[in-house]
Parts: structure tokens; C-alpha cells; sequence
């Protein structure tokens, strides 16, 4: 039997809907436009277009998006006294600097300087230990959005063995504090490996939940994967060229021969990458609630 796939591009879409309904209640009933001020120093290409999409989702919302462009030799002190006006600007709900900043800026000092109840990415210490102690103000928005494709594609979590491959402080760690807390949509049993762990493909075939962040294509295999299976393949790899001369976007699992084996799976592309800016607009909106 073929997996069902998991569209990300769909269950954005609904959240992203039921979203704007949040919207506009904050709008008629309180007068309050969700803001999310976002800063970009220099000019990589990579993060050019997510500031971009992140705008875009924004406006598509009816949010307010305040959007910072600083040349690359922006000083760490400007980019400190912009995150401080940022802080103290009413209008603004959220805040994020896009990552990474010039070698010449220390970057957790700036992301520290975020005030934890507009840090919508969830990268502040503050919010980091929050997520631990099952208090969270803001789930990091990747996690966030793979623990929603978990639970909208009715995949029970709880006492579920999950394996999650990667140990990142985005990705890896998170996921993992978040699917072990007491509460509905988690609840599992989980494993954690990374690339000192000895036998990956006993663990990931224990697992009725395998989440894979390596970053290394093909990394999962069909033999690696329990029969019936949920699969969510966070990874991003560009491999090879298409004719057009583009290279070809594929995930951290063997897809065409999972596909085969697992239960639900998700592609990539139209998987996790869809999930991640709509996680940041619900963030934005649930930081403007919360100020309410
Ligand atoms: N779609 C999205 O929105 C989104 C968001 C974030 C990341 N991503 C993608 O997800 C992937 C992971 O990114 P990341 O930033 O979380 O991770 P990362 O910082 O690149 O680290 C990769 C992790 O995977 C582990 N690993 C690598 N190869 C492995 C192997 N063969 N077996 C077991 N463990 C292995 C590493 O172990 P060690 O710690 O031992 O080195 C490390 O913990 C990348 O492709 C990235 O582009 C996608």
C-alpha cells in the first residue's frame, strides 16, 4: 500500500484561514492589527526570499508587516538599537531577525536583545526554557508546524515511540520537548539521535512517528522505516540539476521507496517548508492577543 501523503501546502492553507478569521475579530472588536517587524541585514539571496514570502503572508492575512533592510556593514550597535525601538514600537506584536547576520555581529546577542513577548520565532532563552517546562509563549515555528501536520493528519501521539533524527537547537531539540510534554497532540515516547548514535536503523524502526531534520539526502531508507508509519521530512537538500538548470529540491528520506512502506508521509516540497511562515503568523497573532 501506498503512504497517504501529508500536504503541507493544505493544512497551511486551513490554518492560514482560520487565522484571518483571528484577524479580523482583533480588528472589528478591538481595533488591533497583528504586527510583525522583520530585519534583514544584507542581501543573501536565501533569506531575501523568506523575508519576502513572510511579508507577503502578512499582508494575505490583513496583518501589518514592518519590513527593515540594512546594508551588510550595518554595526552590532545599530542593529541592538533598532531591536530596541522595535521592543518599545506598540505596533509591532512580533519581531524577527532574519538569521544568519554578517560574521561581524554577534548573533545571540542580538536575538537575546528581543523582547521575549514579541519573539515570535521562539529563539529567545526565555522562550527556549518555557518550551521545556511545557509553558511555551511561542513554539519555534518549524517544530510548531511539524507537530501540527502530526496531529491534523490524525496520527495518534499518545505513548507513541516518536524517533526524531537531528539534534539542532530549531529543529531537533525542540521537537522534542514539545512531542514529551503531558498534554493532548504529544504525550509520546521519544528518541532523539544525531550522528554518534549507534545503529540509526534500529531506533528510526521502532519508531511509529519518525521525524527526520539531518540535512543529508537519502539519509532515510526504506529498510530504516516501520511498516504503516508516520514519516515527516523536515530536511532541505539541493541535489543534482533539472534540464532547466535548477537544482532539484528533495528531503532527508528515500521518498519514492518510503512511500511505500510508511503510513503517511510527508514531500518535499509541499511538506514541512509550507508549515513554517504560517507558524510565525499564528505566533504574530497570538502575540497580539496576548498583549490585549
Ligand atoms: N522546511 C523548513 O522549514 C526547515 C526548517 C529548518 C531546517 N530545515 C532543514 O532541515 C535539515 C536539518 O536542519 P537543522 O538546522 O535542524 O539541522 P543541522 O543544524 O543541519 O544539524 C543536523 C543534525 O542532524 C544530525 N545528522 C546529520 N546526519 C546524520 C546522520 N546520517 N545520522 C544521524 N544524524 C545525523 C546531526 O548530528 P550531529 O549533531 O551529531 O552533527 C545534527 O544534529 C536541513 O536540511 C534544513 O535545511 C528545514
Amino acid at each position: 500500500m501506498t503512504a497517504q501523503i501529508i500536504s503541507g501546502t493544505e493544512v497551511a492553507k486551513a490554518i492560514r484561514a482560520e487565522l484571518a478569521v483571528q484577524v479580523d475579530e482583533l480588528r472589528e472588536k478591538h481595533g488591533v492589527v497583528p504586527g510583525l517587524a522583520t530585519v534583514l541585514v544584507g542581501e543573501n539571496p536565501a533569506s531575501v526570499s523568506y523575508v519576502t514570502a513572510k511579508g507577503k503572508a502578512c499582508q494575505e492575512l490583513g496583518m501589518r508587516s514592518l519590513q527593515y533592510t540594512l546594508p551588510a556593514e550595518t554595526s552590532e550597535e545599530d542593529l541592538l538599537k533598532l531591536v530596541d525601538e522595535l521592543n518599545h514600537n506598540p505596533e509591532v506584536h512580533g519581531i524577527l531577525v532574519q538569521l544568519p547576520l554578517p560574521k561581524h555581529v554577534d548573533e545571540n546577542k542580538v536575538l537575546y536583545a528581543i523582547d521575549p513577548n514579541k519573539d515570535v520565532d521562539g529563539f529567545h532563552p526565555v522562550n527556549v526554557g518555557r518550551l521545556l517546562i511545557g509553558e511555551e509563549l511561542f513554539p519555534p515555528c518549524t517544530p510548531a508546524g511539524i507537530q501540527e501536520l502530526i496531529v491534523r493528519s490524525g496520527t495518534p501521539t499518545d505513548g507513541a515511540e516518536v524517533v526524531v533524527v537531528g539534534r539542532s537547537n530549531i529543529v531537533g531539540k525542540p521537537i522534542t520537548a514539545m512531542l514529551l510534554q503531558k498534554k493532548p497532540g504529544a504525550n509520546a515516547t521519544v528518541t532523539i539521535c544525531h550522528t554518534r548514535t549507534r545503529n540509526l536503523a534500529e531506533h528510526t524502526r521502532r519508531a511509529d512517528i519518525l521525524i527526520v531534520a539531518a540535512g543529508k539526502a537519502k539519509a532515510i531508507t526504506a529498510e530504516m522505516v516501520k511498516p504503516g508509519a508516520t514519516v515527516i521530512d523536515v530536511g532541505v537538500n539541493r541535489i543534482g540539476f533539472t534540464e532547466s538548470g535548477k537544482a532539484k529540491l528533495v528531503g532527508d528520506v528515500d521518498f519514492e521507496a518510503v512511500k511505500e512502506v510508511a503510513g503517511k508521509i510527508t514531500p518535499v516540497p509541499g511538506g514541512v517548508g509550507p508549515m513554517t511562515i504560517t507558524m510565525l503568523m499564528k505566533n504574530t497573532v497570538r502575540a497580539a492577543k496576548l498583549r490585549l
